[in-house]
């Protein structure tokens, strides 16, 4: 892909990072984190490099989805704090030259949100039509067979009004009617309240839910489905997600954002890399960066990876900005699925690919998931689909600061319990190794932040075998050579199409740092380097 010659913006070149405000650091030791404490570890994010901070939902909520059912779109919930620090934070993010991207969550609200007990008051109230309400069956059953994220229908029956509303998540969370222009404007007012205040940007919560079928179809049977899967994978979502109208929504969005200097939007959409790239909209006139979430869910394997980043590189809308992403909040983290010294060559991936890397926070010290006991899961996803093994709570634990007292997170027990060994690993310890995660980040983000052929420049895919996984980085002179083993055994690079010269800037075994390479280079398991190739 050509290196584009313009000016390249703040969410193009840097890198995101996000927080899980409940388990990042807890000022007033409730046991849950807050701003104040986010505050507190601002110095710690502009140190290792970090651009831009996406934040979880801070905002009033019930909390049945952890922030992600919100009863008032302008507030602070009060376990995170005040508008005060709110204020504060950006003021002090903004300082450091960093920026703010909070999360927007558009799709649904809290059923305790007064926009829904109004809605739900009588059949004549003036936001009935905010929500989607429709008529049972002539037997009683509901509207149809769309089933809800965290188990069950997505149907809720209503007593009083006698109508079902639909609710994609939990019942606690039902859909707003987004073909309903009072919500619309709503919801765009929400964000030019964030925007007026000096917010950077958003992550759109399921943006590819907002708009359903107009005539809510049945969705299909997926004739794919295992017993081991969530419920809601027994259907293919064709008629409840991703229906054309959405991008009028988006685009909307954008509009709102484009009044403003410089303001961005992520995006959440699990859909294939195809229906993805619609999303960044005819023109570039929508989402700025569609989460690429590629890397999550890939199996990995040197021949998977390659065709998979080169299909997305290629399927790429022209201005269309690329990224990375290799955990969040929703989804195991990368040291628990690959291992964890494949989380190194992982990190190296995230971090020399060309587009916007999010790091999801303590992945950089190699956080695994932690085991809860089934007494203490909170997640509803975990709660309601027992024995699936689906709870997010393992992915979402306090971050490990130190070797005190719960990991310097607070002096009362976390939310979430920390892991045996985090006395070994956490922030402070790995400060100190030069051989840790910690230092393979800083010091990956610090190449790339360095030098333009890692943060704008070209990527060109090498050809190379089965454990190998290599490309090119590319600007004016500079030319970087990546090469990734995927595997815990050594392998060779001895490519008959080309000769190179060069010296290994950074490997995930840091002795090799410094060597000099031509013509072909021996990898031990789990190896990974960037290698600074001599101009000819
Ligand atoms: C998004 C969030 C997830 C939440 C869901 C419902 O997928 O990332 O945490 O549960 O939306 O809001
Ligand atoms: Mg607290």
């Amino acid at each position: 892909m050509k290196e584009t010659q313009h000016k390249h913006l703040w969410w193009q070149e840097g890198i995101i990072y996000q927080i899980y405000p409940r388990s990042f650091q807890d000022s007033d030791n409730d046991g849950i984190g807050d701003l104040p404490g986010i505050i507190q570890r601002l110095d710690y994010l502009q140190s290792l490099g970090i651009t831009a901070i996406w934040l979880s939902p801070i905002f009033p909520s019930p909390m049945a989805d952890f922030g992600y059912d919100i009863s008032d779109y302008c507030g602070i919930h009060p376990l995170f704090g005040s508008m005060e620090d709110f204020d504060e934070l950006l003021r002090e993010v903004h300082e450091r030259g960093m920026k703010l991207i909070l999360d927007l969550v558009p799709n649904h609200t809290s059923s305790e949100h007064p926009w829904f007990l109004e809605s739900k008051s009588s059949r004549t109230s003036p936001k009935r039509d905010w929500y989607i309400w429709k008529d049972a069956q002539p037997d009683g059953s509901a509207p149809n067979n769309w089933l809800a994220m965290f188990g069950g229908s997505a149907w809720e029956w209503d007593e009083e009004t006698q109508q079902y509303y639909y609710h994609a998540f939990l019942k606690e969370q039902p859909d707003l009617n987004w073909r309903n222009p009072e919500v619309q404007e709503a919801m765009l007012n929400v964000m030019r309240f964030w925007l007026d205040k000096g917010v950077d940007g958003f992550r759109v919560d399921v943006m590819w839910h907002m708009i359903k079928d107009s005539q809510f179809r049945d969705n299909p049977v997926n004739p794919n489905y295992r017993e081991h899967q969530a419920t809601y994978e027994r259907l293919i979502p064709a008629y409840s997600t991703d229906q054309p109208e959405v991008h009028d929504i988006v685009r909307s969005m954008r509009q709102v954002l484009d009044a403003y200097d410089e303001r961005m939007m992520i995006g959440e959409i699990y859909l294939p890399i195809d229906k993805l790239m619609t999303y960044y909209g005819t023109d570039s006139k929508e989402a700025h960066l569609p989460f690429n979430f590629l890397l999550l869910s890939i199996d990995w394997d040197a021949g998977k990876l390659a065709s998979e980043i080169n299909q997305y590189e290629g399927a790429l809308p022209a201005g269309g900005w690329p990224n990375w992403v290799l955990g969040n909040h929703d989804q195991p983290r990368i040291t628990s699925r690959v291992g964890q010294s494949q989380a190194r060559v992982a990190a190296m991936l995230l971090l020399t690919l060309r587009g916007t890397p999010t790091i999801y926070y303590g992945d950089e010290i190699g956080m695994r998931d932690v085991p809860i006991p089934p007494d203490e899961v909170q997640d509803p996803q975990g709660l309601n689909m027992p024995g699936l093994n689906l709870s997010r709570d393992p992915q979402r634990t306090p971050m490990q600061w130190n070797a005190g007292e719960n990991a310097g997170f607070s002096t009362e027990r976390p939310w979430l319990r920390l892991p045996d060994f985090y006395k070994r690993q956490n922030v402070e310890a790995q400060q100190e190794d030069e051989f840790g995660m910690l230092t393979l980040y800083s010091k990956l983000i610090r190449l790339r932040q360095q030098e333009p052929a890692l943060h704008v420049g070209e990527y060109k895919p090498v050809v190379t075998k089965s454990p190998l996984l290599g490309y090119l980085r590319v600007s004016g002179d500079t030319r970087f050579l990546v090469l990734l083993n995927l595997s815990h055994k050594p392998c060779y690079f001895t490519p008959d199409h080309f000769t190179f010269e060069g010296t290994i800037a950074l490997n995930t075994i840091p002795e090799r740092e410094g060597t000099s390479v031509k013509d072909q280079v021996y990898l031990s398991g789990d190896e990974g380097m960037v290698i600074r190739l001599k101009n000819s």
